[in-house]
């Protein structure tokens, strides 16, 4: 488990260029996005956070958009290699700055109810269940979510 002192990271926001490097990273997980879903999001201009580590290699991402006081987290991931490092409570610690700053209100989001790490990690974060949401997967994946809340 990852008892330790935040690291040294980098942030900054995606642009299409990146889109190679962040397939990579997409590509090793079971549940991924479609390079169409990443053209989306450059094409929206939703905000895609990339985290570098101390020795600047790009190690994860994070994407969110807002709807007047909501921050809705949509995709995180940290390189399977890096993870339970402390870099995913980083990147949403991040995450949650940038919505504050941009008066933010509440950060919500789903999460597949097997899925204990995320869901361990966001319950010491301080997120809170709302409610399960019955097939909220339905595709290469199928499944519950539990829809969760943070107060900013
Ligand atoms: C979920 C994810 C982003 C977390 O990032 P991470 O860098 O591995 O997580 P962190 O190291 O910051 O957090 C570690 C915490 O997660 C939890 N955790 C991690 N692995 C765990 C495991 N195998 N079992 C239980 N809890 C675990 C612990 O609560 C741990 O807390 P601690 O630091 O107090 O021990 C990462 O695992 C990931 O990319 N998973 C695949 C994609 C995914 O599932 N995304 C979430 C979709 S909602």
């Amino acid at each position: 488990m990852s008892h330790i002192v935040d690291k040294v990271c980098t942030y900054r926001h995606a642009t299409s260029d990146d889109l190679d490097s962040i397939m990579l990273i997409n590509d090793q997980f079971e549940h991924k996005w479609t390079i169409e879903k990443f053209q989306e999001v450059f094409t929206n201009e939703i905000p895609l956070i990339l985290i570098y580590n101390e020795d600047e290699i790009l190690i994860g991402y994070l994407v969110y958009f807002i709807t007047l006081d909501e921050g809705r987290i949509i995709n995180i991931a940290i390189d399977p290699q890096y993870q339970n490092k402390s870099y995913g409570r980083q990147l949403i610690h991040h995450a949650l700055e940038e919505m504050y700053e941009s008066n933010v209100h509440y950060a919500l989001l789903d999460v597949k109810t097997d899925n204990l790490s995320a869901i361990s990690l966001y319950t010491k974060m301080g997120f809170q269940i709302l409610c399960r949401r019955i097939g909220y997967y339905a595709g290469d994946i199928e499944g519950d979510s539990y829809f969760m809340q943070l107060r900013l």
